[in-house]
């Protein structure tokens, strides 16, 4: 296995990156954006070559006026014209259907017309945004013309990039996998999950292997529960055809909750330079996570639906309400759910997940709860037990971490009150973070999977969130709550917690 070094900020070496599905919203919010961005720091190749690709006849003119409308409205900082003129020169449209073979001899011309004359080899990176049903076709296609070559048989790389969902279940998932496999090799495939890009997210491995006085108590013994919040405030917008189809389980818990969930959790992996150390890890950590029994599904898990409501100040409509909802669904915006890790570490640590939609806050965050101190020398000091120090990894929209620990109140008497040691990115580092894609988009062109999910790992995902699925749609499903919109979620989510002495932590 190939190990990267990260002491040398080195540029990837000569790419074609061509991005399928070209004119929808994840090129022109996302990935341009990223890649201008790259180009302002100077990190992109030397030689570079983009080419956005869909069905819609676009010129190469037409294409980048398009996409530099994106980047006015979503790249988190101003491109300076200079670096966008230089980009756009590199910047090509070449229309594509997936399906039809000859629309990718038309794109292997393209491609090399525009490699032609260059002593480089370039690398190929083909970007897969769109629906799962087309990476079939897709990647059939570029491999009978030619433009995926088999691991070693030439010096190019091959890389092709996926986006979730990754499947609807496990069958599903083990599908997509064995019709990518027809065409390429497992270390060829990147399937992107962009919560593993968010500086915050990484932030999680350094947290817990560059420091020496959390690794001892980060264990069982010491640590009473866990928390992980994915709250938006945002609802379902346009994306009603998706989201209807899948819910918030399938949208957040499988992928970006457990992704972050298994870093926190994980065993010091061999190495970070050996991108499968870290995996393997993550994809044990996922194995040890309890199956729950249907009884278990009825006690652990609650699932609601936004009513209509007030959010930031204003009125929103409720979900059945959402253009293309069915005024029958029963798919969930919010979850909340009770999790244990079965292993030597983490076995009897409640871990209770939240994700929701239309919630008052936006708000991501991990929370540690360490067992409280004995009260016996502060009784009569101070109302009520001592507080749980809390370590809480903030990854949005506030990047950070604090601890909270208990101090003595100034005054004359020994009162007990908690107070936070804070970090945040903004007043430490100074500069603001980059977006999520930009890194993950920098290590595709590198060759370091380290940041993507695993096959292994989505297929363990599935499997353990399979038995909730099975009860929600069986025959006697639980019911499917309601919260008002701009709310912290159901009152059943709070008495989850309650039955086992917790509580929701503050957003
Ligand atoms: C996406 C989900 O994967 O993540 C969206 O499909 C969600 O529903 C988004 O809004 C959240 O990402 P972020 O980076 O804004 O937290």
């Amino acid at each position: 296995m190939a190990t990267y070094d990260d002491t040398k900020m080195t540029k990837p070496p000569a790419t074609v990156l061509v991005i399928f599905g070209a004119s929808g919203d994840l090129t022109s919010r996302k990935l341009i954006p990223a890649l201008c961005n790259l180009a302002e720091d100077d990190f992109l190749p030397e030689n570079f070559i983009v080419i956005g690709s869909s069905r819609s006849k676009l010129s190469d003119d037409d294409f980048r006026k398009k996409v530099y409308e994106g980047i006015c409205s979503y790249s988190r900082r101003p491109i300076s014209s200079a670096v966008w003129e230089k980009f756009s020169k590199n910047l090509h449209y070449q229309p594509c259907n997936g399906e039809v073979l000859s629309d990718f001899e038309a794109l292997k011309s393209r491609m090399q017309q525009l490699c032609a004359g260059q002593k480089e080899v370039f690398n190929y990176v083909y970007y897969l945004a769109m629906a799962p049903q087309f990476f079939g076709p897709i990647a059939s296609n570029l491999k009978e013309i030619g433009l995926i070559e088999d691991v070693g048989s030439s010096s190019r790389r091959t890389s092709v990039v996926v986006e979730k969902p990754f499947g609807h279940d496990t069958h599903s998932a083990r599908e997509l996998n064995a019709v990518l496999r027809k065409s390429l090799a497992e270390e060829q495939i990147y399937r992107i999950d962009h919560y593993l890009g968010k500086e915050t997210v990484q932030n999680i491995l350094v947290f817990r292997f560059a420091n020496g006085i959390f690794e001892p108590l980060w264990n069982r013994k010491y640590i009473d529960h866990i928390q992980i919040s994915v709250c938006e405030d945002i609802g379902i917008g346009n994306r009603a055809a998706y989201f209807d189809q899948n819910g918030i389980v399938r949208d957040i818990v499988q992928n970006h909750v457990l992704q972050m969930l298994s870093l926190l959790c994980i065993e010091p992996p061999i190495s970070l330079s050996d991108a499968n150390g870290i995996r393997d890890e993550k994809a044990k950590v996922l194995r040890s996570i309890k199956r729950m029994t249907p009884d278990e599904v009825r006690r652990n898990t609650v699932r609601a639906q936004y009513a209509p409501g007030l959010v930031k100040g204003e009125s929103v409509p409720g979900y059945l309400q959402e253009n293309g909802v069915a005024a029958d669904s029963k798919t969930d915006t919010y979850v909340a759910l009770k999790l244990e890790i079965d292993n030597w570490r983490w076995s009897g640590v409640p871990i209770y997940i939240r994700a929701g939609k239309r919630l008052a806050k936006r708000v991501t965050e991990i929370k540690v709860f360490f067992n409280k101190a004995p009260d016996s020398l502060f009784k009569g000091r101070q109302r009520g037990d001592l507080e749980h120090n809390v370590l809480s990894i903030q990854v949005q929209p506030k990047e950070g971490m604090s601890l909270r620990i208990s101090s003595k109140q100034p005054g004359p008497r020994f009162r007990v009150r908690p107070v936070e040691m804070d970090f945040t990115y903004d007043s430490s580092f100074g500069v603001a973070s980059p977006e999520a894609y930009e890194r993950l988009l920098l290590d595709v062109m590198k060759g370091d999977p380290t940041l993507f999910t695993r096959n292994d790992e989505i297929e363990e995902s599935w499997e353990l969130l399979a038995p909730i699925f099975e009860v929600w749609e069986g025959p006697t499903p639980p019911p499917v709550y309601t919260y008002e919109a701009g709310t912290l979620g159901p009152a059943a989510a709070d008495e989850l917690l309650q039955a086992s002495g917790h509580k929701w932590s503050d957003l």
